[in-house]
């Protein structure tokens, strides 16, 4: 087996994986933009310039000349990369249309009232890991199943079948892979979204794929449908469970600020800003000069690929308070670039955040007595993949 390849974009302290590695930080004071070798299953190793500064990222994100790096084009092989529907597949107007459509399902009022279907969904889950104690497996037992849960929940797909989709996303989001398996990755995912889809063209449920179906669905070709739905059940799930474990592993290292989401409601959402902001799960925005640009003095020429290193850029966010490469959740939130930013900025993400803040608290008082199971430094992270995630987190209580 060969060594999985690591991103140049998001290396990472070899003794603590929530660092970026000290090479980031030094691009970040280097002078000019550099191009670094990135790995992909669909074009092999190609160069891109890399933004590591903050307001580098911003400005990249929201430009429209920087546009997304995979259009979606019908004369190549279906990828996750490369799908109808999938919103990171557009630009501009046709980016636009299908995000309108989508919307109103994650507007802040909309995710309020799913407010009492994911605190009954939280407390399930932390039945079934006190039955499985004492001492269990969090990323099986609790921040796994409650973003996928709650996504089945949204969209309509069945709980029982997560172990072949969440097997497909984690395919989808590995860069050590092969462009035939992503190929036949996509493929499953189609066949599999594509039958839900003919299901609610027949008789639409009461779910959003519903009533995209119902308020959209003369406008959206069964690829497009099946392709957002992919995306959501994807996107719905992989990044909300990276940060729920990562967000226990971080708080059972720092027991003063567990205490603090612990025992005060108040001051639950500024600290789940702050977790969200120290560890960046979504690692790579790609990115592609729709002509030659000048970003903040350097020259990008047309055709060039970036992308951006989040977790380092949010580590220096100008004006914000206090180290932030320490984690703080009684900070000032800063403005992070977690969720991105400009005309992609993620969908999801007031949905992830009323679930961090149901679920982190939640986990805390059932269990006060909670404990790692095994030494921080044998916690077995994935780096190499385009969300950062936890493997395996071992906890007693
Ligand atoms: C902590 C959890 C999450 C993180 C860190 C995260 C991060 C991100 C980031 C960084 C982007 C921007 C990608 C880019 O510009 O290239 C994005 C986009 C997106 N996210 Fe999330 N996400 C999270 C949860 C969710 C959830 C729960 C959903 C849906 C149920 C979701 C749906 C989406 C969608 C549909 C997009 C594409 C938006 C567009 O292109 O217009 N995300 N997410």
């Amino acid at each position: 087996m060969p060594e999985p390849k690591a991103l140049p974009f998001s290396a990472r302290d070899a003794t603590c994986p929530f660092d970026p590695a000290a090479e980031l930080y030094e691009l970040q004071e280097r002078e000019g933009l550099p191009r670094v070798p990135v790995p992909s299953p669909i074009m092999g190793e190609f160069e891109a310039v890399e933004l590591t500064r903050y307001t580098d990222a911003k400005d990249a994100m929201s430009d429209p000349r920087l546009q997304m790096g995979f259009v979606f084009d019908p004369e190549q092989p279906r990828t996750m990369m490369n799908q109808p529907g999938n919103l990171l597949n557009y630009n501009g107007a046709d980016h636009r249309r299908l995000r309108r459509m989508l919307t109103s399902a994650f507007t802040v009022k909309r995710i309020r009232g799913l407010l009492p279907k994911i605190e009954e969904i939280v407390d399930s889950r932390l039945d079934a890991l006190e039955a499985a104690g004492p001492g269990a497996d969090i990323v099986h037992e609790f921040s796994t199943p409650i973003p996928t849960l709650v996504i089945c929940e949204l969209l309509g797909v069945p709980y029982e079948d997560r172990e072949s989709f969440q097997r497909r996303a984690k395919i989808g989001l590995d860069v050590n892979t092969t462009r035939e398996e992503q190929i036949a990755n996509l493929a499953e995912m189609d066949a599999y979204m594509g039958r839900l889809v003919a299901e609610h063209r027949r008789s639409p449920g009461d779910n959003l794929l519903g009533s995209v179906v119902r308020d959209f669905g003369d406008q959206l070709t069964e690829d497009e449908l099946t392709g957002i739905g992919n995306m959501l059940l994807v996107a719905g799930h992989e990044t909300t469970a990276s940060m729920l474990s990562s967000g226990v592993a971080l708080l059972l290292q720092n027991p003063d600020q567990l205490a603090v989401v612990r025992d005060d409601p108040e001051a639950v959402g500024d600290a789940v800003e702050e977790l969200l902001r120290y560890c960046s799960p979504a690692i790579a925005l790609p990115r592609e000069a729709a002509e030659d640009m000048v970003v903040n003095g350097q020259w990008i020429e047309k055709g060039e690929r970036v992308v951006t290193s989040l977790l380092v850029a949010n580590r220096r966010i100008p004006g914000a308070e206090g180290d932030l490469d320490v984690l703080d959740v009684r900070r000032t939130p800063a403005p992070h670039v977690t969720f991105g930013y400009g005309p992609h900025q993620c969908l999801g993400q007031q949905l992830a955040r009323a679930e961090l803040r149901v679920a982190l608290p939640a986990l805390f008082k059932r269990f006060p007595t909670l404990a790692l199971g095994v030494p921080e430094d044998e916690v077995d992270y994935r780096t190499t993949a385009l969300v950062f995630a936890v493997n395996k987190l071992p906890v007693t209580w």
